[in-house]
């Protein structure tokens, strides 16, 4: 059984003092054995937070890095700076980065080749705008972003790799997918993972589902068999939301086990 994997991409969120009060509240939660919780603060928290997040079972990552290690890159942030602050796991390919900042397959792939070389794990970022569903395109954009990520990857890469399944449509929008259309992705998604690897390194990768994830519809996500986990946006910068999607995901891990 795959442990579930709940993360909160806070964006261009939170100074120094909320940060602070957000973190102080998610330490004082109880963190369930059977599921790993990982907060992405902007990067000028990160170094408040892990201070805060000592001693606590809540994983720390960032946002975004550069694939080059140190160098003339003004603005940009590497991975041995990331690991050199207590991340374990950075966010790759976010649609806002597509989007917004131009990012291609292409240096999703070498962001994602820095990140495995520094010991992060990554968290890639896939999924299709409402434009490409509506035209039928899903499925081929999404195989077109894993080849691009997986290319030259070993199946020993993929044992700390997440994919974090994001419909652009979905992202911030408060219009989730519904659980047949997740369910479809990911399945679609770890079935290009067997066929690239082995059917046991596609078993043991986790698939999140992330956009408009909230405390009310998390569980009816995190039930369904292909969805390991979810990236939260809005709803990680709540304590009470947050903490709820990690309840639904336990509950999740305790439906497996009973089986
Ligand atoms: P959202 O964002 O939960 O606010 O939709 C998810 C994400 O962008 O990772």
């Amino acid at each position: 059984m795959r442990r579930s994997i709940i993360a909160g991409n806070w964006k261009m969120n939170a100074t120094l003092r909320e940060a602070e009060a957000l973190v102080t509240a998610l330490v004082q939660r109880p963190i369930p054995e059977t599921v790993e919780v990982v907060v992405c603060p902007p990067f000028t928290a990160i170094s408040h937070v892990a201070r805060l997040l000592a001693g606590s079972r809540i994983g720390l990552g960032a946002q975004d890095l550069f694939w080059e290690s140190a160098g003339a890159f003004t603005g940009e942030i590497s991975a041995p700076m990331l690991v050199d602050l207590g991340c374990r796991y950075v966010i790759i390919g976010h649609s806002e980065r597509r989007t917004y900042f131009g990012e291609t397959n292409e240096w999703v792939s070498r962001k994602l080749r820095a990140a495995l070389a520094a010991g992060l794990a990554p968290i890639v970022c896939v999924g299709e705008t409402l434009a490409q569903r509506e035209a039928n395109q899903t499925m081929e954009i999404i195989d077109q972003q894993l080849t691009s990520a997986l290319t030259g990857l070993s199946a020993a890469d993929l044992s700390r790799l997440i994919i974090a399944y994001e419909p652009v449509w979905a992202i911030g929008t408060g219009k989730n997918a519904t659980p047949e259309q997740a369910q479809e992705v990911h399945l679609f998604i770890r079935n290009g993972l067997s066929q690239r690897f082995s059917q046991q390194a596609a078993e043991s990768v986790r698939i999140q589902y992330g956009g408009s994830v909230n405390a009310a519809n998390a569980a009816s996500l995190l039930q369904l068999p292909d969805v390991d986990g979810a990236l939260v946006g809005g709803a990680s910068l709540k304590a009470d939301a947050f903490q709820a999607i990690v309840q639904a995901a336990q509950r999740r891990g305790q439906g497996a086990a009973l089986k």
